[in-house]
């Protein structure tokens, strides 16, 4: 009974949601950077508005981010000092290929990243690297148009080769894309891809994503040749869709909801197109961009686990008169009336975790991880910084509880849990600082103002209780 022994406890971030650095070293300018906090923020990311250079009128709240970049080994320890088993990062793209499609590496990205991943075993801690964190050189995006072009596999292909060369032994975790599915909600954060006028949207994003799921299945197949041991797993934006009701109306949308996410990882883990997925496009007209050796190369080289992210559950109505949605989410849904929500309007649901690991585990039969889970909250430090964050340990405790009753009373195999923004860092969704996930506070606020200075909350004391019971203790 209980966790695996060897669970792998930690918590995650992305480069440009905490790197800061942007013009450091080499590093080149990335989609990611350009993204504004406020108004703007959700066209921008969503490629509805062009917006592909900084400009006087907004604040970029990734420039300097949490300045991690200069301070990681800080933060390392840190994380140390809680016990963490794993410690999930991704790659800033820009620090290994400034531009995206040069030959050879910059050997300062390369090694920044050396040296982070060998502070992170002096404490016994385990990366988790994503290799693709909504993250996109922007000379990609200016010159070739981002992944809805094919030649962007030549150029992943380089970067996951050199990846997977240069930490052969430093690292055995990989993911490919992070939640791979938000390239249907903010595909310029997904893929790098902004709309031009009059274009079939929909035709755009699965022929990006087609891109996408042969990239990842070539990584896969490289990580694994550079070295057996390497592990790659794929991630998706999780969250069961509930049905708005027993109508069958509602439980025929709820079931096409989930399918418009498990498409993705339908690809990646069972390694074909799903004929529910053939059959749509075929309808509308879109035609899969496949060519020579793809359907070999995703049936050959699926992925070893299946990572998600897991903030909410979902709900999703038949009926077009339905149409109370929820707020502040990238992921909108139907508003579950029976759910508490946070104070971006995102729904708590513990049990819906549970309903979603057995939903996941139930389909495709592999080790899960969870590798996103946690509350953005404003918190109020008292005058030495401090923050007594309990609702943050309620809502962790309510959730780690529904995960270890999906492995102990379900009997699904899990891996490991990485709770976000494990440090306060920049919101993905509005470029916010005070949309705090952490368990160590970062004097910051959305302007870029503060110390930057680092603080313990009292949930990171929790924390450190729970990864030394191996979650019994909560
Ligand atoms: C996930 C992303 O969607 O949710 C993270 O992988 C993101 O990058 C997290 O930060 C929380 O979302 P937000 O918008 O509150 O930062």
């Amino acid at each position: 009974m209980g966790l695996r022994k060897d669970f792998l406890w930690g918590g995650a971030t992305a480069a440009n949601q905490l790197e800061g650095g942007y013009d450091q070293d080499g590093r080149g300018l990335a989609n990611v950077d350009v993204a504004p906090v406020g108004e703007d923020r959700r066209a921008i990311i969503s490629g509805e508005k062009k917006h592909l250079d900084f400009d006087d009128e907004h604040f970029y709240p990734a420039k300097e981010a949490i300045d991690h970049y200069n301070r990681y080994k800080e933060d390392i320890a840190l994380f140390g000092e809680m016990g963490f088993k794993t410690y999930r990062l991704s790659i800033a793209w820009t620090r290994i290929f400034p531009k995206g499609d040069e030959k050879e590496p910059n050997e300062a990205g390369l090694k920044f990243y050396e040296d982070l991943f060998k502070e992170c075993h002096k404490y016994g801690i385990e990366p988790l690297v994503t290799i693709t964190h909504f993250d996109c050189p922007m000379h990609l995006i200016k010159e070739y148009g981002g992944w809805r072009n094919r030649k962007m596999l030549d150029f992943y292909e380089n970067l996951t080769r050199t990846l997977f060369t240069r930490y052969k032994g430093l690292v055995k975790y990989w993911l490919t894309f992070n939640e791979i599915n938000i390239i249907l909600h903010a595909p310029f954060m997904g893929a790098g891809i902004v709309f031009e006028e009059g274009e079939n949207k929909k035709e755009v994003l699965y022929r990006a994503a087609h891109h996408e799921l042969v990239a990842s299945a070539m990584a896969t197949k490289i990580a694994h040749e550079v070295d057996p041991k390497n592990q790659v797993g794929c991630m998706l934006a999780a969250g069961k869709n509930y049905p708005n009701s027993p109508r069958p109306i509602d439980v025929l949308a709820a079931q096409q909801a989930d399918r418009q996410n498990y498409f993705f990882i339908d690809v990646q883990s069972r390694g074909e197109y799903p004929a529910y997925a053939l059959k749509e496009l075929e309808r509308e007209g879109i035609e899969i961009p496949f060519e020579e050796g793809d359907r070999e190369l995703l049936k050959e080289h699926t992925v070893d686990f299946i990572s998600f992210s897991y903030y909410s559950s979902r709900v999703a109505s038949g009926d077009p008169e339905v149409n109370e949605k929820t707020e502040g989410n990238i992921f909108a849904s139907v508003k579950n009336p029976y759910l508490e929500a946070s104070e971006w309007g995102w729904q708590i649901d513990p049990l819906g975790l549970r309903i979603t690991m057995n939903d996941i585990y139930d389909r495709y039969q592999k080790p899960l991880f969870i590798v996103e889970n946690g509350l953005g909250a404003i918190d109020k430090p008292d005058e030495n910084g401090y923050v007594e964050d309990d609702y943050r340990i309620d809502y962790l405790a309510s959730h780690i509880k529904a995960m270890k009753e999906a492995v102990e009373l379900d009997g699904v195999d899990l891996m490991g849990y990485t709770s976000w923004g494990c440090i306060d860092l920049v919101s993905a969704g509005t470029g916010e600082m005070k949309k705090r996930y952490g368990f160590i506070y970062v004097d910051r606020d959305n302007k870029g103002n503060g110390t930057l200075e680092r603080t313990p909350k009292k949930s990171f004391h929790w924390y450190k209780k729970v990864i030394e019971t191996n979650g019994e203790d909560l």
